[in-house]
């Protein structure tokens, strides 16, 4: 298995440094001063997302098959997060199920009013009582966020700054709050609406997410008031109030795609489309052959062996591995599925949860695989359904050929040995087991088990009747000039 051979490290070890939380090694990397330090990230969640049109919670819609809240909770966990907390709106019981499923041990805290950034983190006060060396605030709906930024955030911390924020130049400004720096460094964050001109000039622009000295969070927070033009409690007053105690506060410039922010369908579809770069570059820099990479779905978890190739076209759900030398033909749709070495699937293949391919296995076009495992050297290369099932080791599937596994109330299994040769256009009724060697021949119905190396046939004795249609068409000639020769005067 992959895994154990170690093949899709590499791969891995892309992803990683791409910010995807995989199971880490982090901590090897991680300055020594950091290792020691406890983190807690509070994600914040209590946004109605009103601009998403939708009756699904903002932060339950979905990237790379993943949910916002599942990749912002995977880096925040993958950037050293032990302590979790999610702030969460009145109505979101959902989403706190789904911050339960991804991180067991996650801090849920309920903001029944939404009154301000500030406000909202101050919801999770039980978890900052605890005093954590460095506290993460991340957003719920800005899921791109890398695992290397937040450590970033985090050794600013470890090197003594109180507050630590980051920074980004958007092509527009509008509506971001501005970082005002002098030359101390960082002095203040102004949101837009409360901005002079001359703020309104910075470039420079909060991308929302920051880190908090644990020692200091409280103090900070509890300064905070809402005296300005929303009358809200801002978090990035954290920076003038910190400046005020005498703490330090410094920016962090990261890019704009790690802070992208999603309130809407189209900034979900633009947020897909950069995690999408973010993985196809991550699978080519592992040695996968993309012909069409723009065209290539892939999902955080697929796993690629070496000399792997993807034609154009190609859909990966999630829990995929593909193992060295396959190769995945254009227009398939794959998930949940292992791909053996030097396997080849599709054009126009399916392979649904459960599908094992073995090495050198040949699926075609329009054949879909289920829950099935399909043993090394098999092949199935036409139109066919193979579901609940074991087919044997160079076992070969004719055009047509259906598993009939449901019968309406229960699922139920097809064994097919090794080496068996199942005819075009077969039924095999499950539960039904096709032995070893043994042939069907094309177009039976085969419901009861056929033993080894035997032949089952089941379809009724062909009759040939010579001459037959001639005769029939002389008849129907001689009858139509009949009936002319009636119709003249
Ligand atoms: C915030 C920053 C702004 C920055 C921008 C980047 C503040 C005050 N402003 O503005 O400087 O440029 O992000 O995108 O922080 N939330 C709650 N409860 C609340 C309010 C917000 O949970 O009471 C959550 C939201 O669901 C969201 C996050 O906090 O996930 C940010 O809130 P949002 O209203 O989007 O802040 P911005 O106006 O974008
Ligand atoms: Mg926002």
């Amino acid at each position: 298995m992959l895994a154990e051979s170690g093949k899709p490290r590499l791969f891995l070890a892309l992803l990683r440094k791409l910010g995807y939380a995989v199971a880490s090694r982090t901590s090897q990397r991680v300055p020594d001063r950091m290792t020691h330090r406890s983190c807690l990230a509070i994600v914040l969640a209590a946004g109605e997302g009103t601009r998403m049109r939708s009756r699904t919670a903002k932060v339950q819609h979905r990237i790379g098959n993943r949910t916002l809240i599942d990749h912002v909770l995977s880096t925040a966990m993958a950037a050293g997060g032990a302590e979790l907390a999610v702030v969460i709106g009145p109505d979101h019981d959902a989403v706190a199920a789904e911050a339960k499923r991804i991180a067991p041990g996650v801090a849920i805290f309920k903001q029944t009013q939404r009154l301000g950034t500030a406000h909202a983190v101050l919801s999770a006060r039980a978890a900052l009582a605890k005093q954590p060396d460095d506290i993460l605030v991340m957003f719920g709906d800005t899921p791109l966020i890398r695992v290397e930024t937040l450590k970033q955030l985090r050794a600013a911390l470890a090197a003594g700054a109180a507050v630590a924020v980051l920074g980004f130049t958007p092509a527009d400004p509008a509506g971001y709050g501005r970082l005002v720096t002098d030359k101390t460094g960082l002095v203040a964050i102004r949101e837009h609406k409360d901005a002079n001109e001359a703020e309104r000039a910075i470039g420079l622009c909060n991308g929302g997410l920051m880190a908090l000295a644990g020692s200091h969070a409280l103090a900070i927070l509890e300064r905070i008031g809402n005296d300005n033009a929303n009358r809200e409690f801002y978090l990035t007053d954290a920076v003038a109030i910190a400046r005020d105690m005498g703490l330090s506060a410094v920016a962090i410039e990261t890019s704009e795609d790690d802070v992208r922010g999603i309130n809407t369908k189209a900034q979900l579809a633009e947020a897909e489309a950069v995690l999408q770069k973010r993985l196809r570059a991550a699978a080519m820099e592992a040695g996968v052959t993309l012909v069409a990479p723009d065209t290539v779905f892939l999902a955080t978890d697929t796993k690629f062996g070496k000399d792997v190739t993807v034609e154009p076209n190609v859909v990966f759900g999630p829990g995929v591995t593909v193992e060295d030398g396959a190769v995945i033909r254009s227009f398939s749709h794959i998930e949940g599925a292992h791909v053996g070495n030097g396997a080849r699937v599709g054009p126009f293949a399916r392979l649904r949860p459960g599908a094992q391919l073995g090495a050198d296995v040949h699926i075609g076009n329009f054949v879909e695989v289920k829950a099935a495992t399909i043993e090394d050297g098999a092949k199935a290369n036409h139109l066919a359904y193979i579901g609940d099932a074991r087919v044997g080791a160079g076992a070969n599937i004719g055009a047509g050929t259906i598993t009939c596994n449901y019968d309406g109330f229960a699922k139920h299994k097809t064994d097919i040995g090794a080496g068996a040769f199942i005819g075009t256009n077969s039924s095999l009724v499950a539960p039904v087991t096709i032995g070893a060697g043994a042939y069907i021949g094309s177009g039976s119905v085969i419901t009861k088990n056929v033993p080894a190396d035997a032949l089952a046939i089941e379809r009724a004795q062909q009759t040939v009747k010579d001459g037959w249609a001639k005769r029939l068409r002389e008849a129907r000639l001689l009858s139509k000039k009949g009936a002319a020769d009636a119709k003249k005067p």
